[in-house]
């Protein structure tokens, strides 16, 4: 199946070692960028009412900023409870400066 790119942002409004909100079409999701590496997942915790963006990226892991659970911002899996349940993921890539996400997934 082929993704469904949309124009999100612009690669410079992300920053190394930093998660970014975005609210786009009714999602609120989050954009990492990992040592230039781009990555989005939804930004709600799967654990409770915390957006992932407040917490503190460290390497491909988000920490949550209420219970510290963890997740890898590259398929969302659950890395430190008290998180049991993974995170979802959007395809994304870079192109001639702009962030495209695939949020038809
Ligand atoms: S709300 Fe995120 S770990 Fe509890």
């Amino acid at each position: 199946m082929n993704n469904v790119w949309t124009d999100v942002m612009s690669i410079d409004d992300t920053f190394e070692g930093e998660v970014t909100r975005l609210d786009t079409q009714n999602k609120i999701l989050a954009i990492y960028n990992v040592n230039g590496s781009v990555y989005c997942t939804d930004n709600v915790c799967t654990h409770g009412n915390a957006l992932l963006s407040d917490g503190f990226l460290e390497g491909h892991e988000i920490e949550c900023p209420f219970h510290q659970g963890r997740f890898d911002v590259r398929d969302g899996r659950v890395t430190c409870e008290p998180a049991d349940k993974a995170l979802k993921t959007y395809p994304i890539k870079v192109s001639d400066g702009r962030v495209f996400v695939d949020l038809s997934v």
